[in-house]
């Protein structure tokens, strides 16, 4: 009988072991995605069910090593700004928030912190301002679709720097000016040899 007892404890000591190793988001990544629930409205109801956002997990995000790795949330009716605490989630690869258009506000500058980022949709929100210059830090990104939005300015010269870029579209915006072209001094977007969508 005790026999039994100790090993339904060791069974049960090791399950709660499982779940405590296998749910826990990284602290720092955890912050940054209730950060961003606080200053969104219309987040989906997985989001309130808990206070992790890998555990059950939050829909629309994706994790691995308990790192958080893409954000999806296409089509939602999020509305509010996305402030620069995205900045935070430095194993991000996917960002789509497309198709938002209650997301305002200028573009926060720290996407350019998101050394890992691999695809960035913002198409069909409501973003106005200029794009950060700092897009053209994302060494790894590969697609960028900011159509669609309620961008202003010019196209920044350092999105040239983006080598592995194959899918840019930044139609349907109030952009001005000229697609910047490359100069002894700064990269254009004639260096974009690999962009097939301009
Ligand atoms: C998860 O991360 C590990 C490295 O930490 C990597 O080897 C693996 O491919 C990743 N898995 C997915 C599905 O991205
Ligand atoms: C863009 O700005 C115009 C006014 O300049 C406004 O009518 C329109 O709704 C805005 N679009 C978005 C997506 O915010
Ligand atoms: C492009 O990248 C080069 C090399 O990393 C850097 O020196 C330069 O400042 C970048 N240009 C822009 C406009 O960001």
């Amino acid at each position: 009988m005790v026999q039994t007892f100790r090993v339904l404890l060791l069974i049960l000591v090791g399950l709660v072991e499982v779940k405590l190793i296998s749910s826990v988001t990284d602290p720092a990544d955890a912050a940054v995605l209730r950060s961003l629930k606080a200053q969104w409205k219309n987040t989906p109801p997985s989001w309130s069910k808990s206070n992790d956002p890998c555990a059950a997990p939050w829909e629309g995000v994706t994790c691995n090593n308990s790192k958080i790795t893409a954000l999806g949330l296409s089509t939602m009716g999020l509305t509010g700004k996305l402030s620069g605490d995205i900045g935070g989630l430095t194993n991000l690869r996917s960002l789509d928030l497309s198709f938002n258009r209650g997301l305002t506000g200028s573009l926060t500058p720290r996407i350019g912190d998101l050394q890992k980022l691999n695809i960035l949709i913002l198409a069909g929100c409501g973003f106005s301002g200029s794009i950060p210059p700092e897009l053209g830090n994302l060494e790894e990104l590969s697609f960028l679709a900011l159509n669609s939005n309620n961008f202003t300015g010019e196209i920044p010269h350092s999105l040239g720097n983006l080598s592995k870029l194959y899918w840019l579209d930044l139609a349907d915006n109030q952009l001005s000016g000229s697609i910047p072209v490359s100069t002894p001094n700064s990269p254009g977007l004639d260096l974009l040899l690999k962009a097939k969508h301009l």
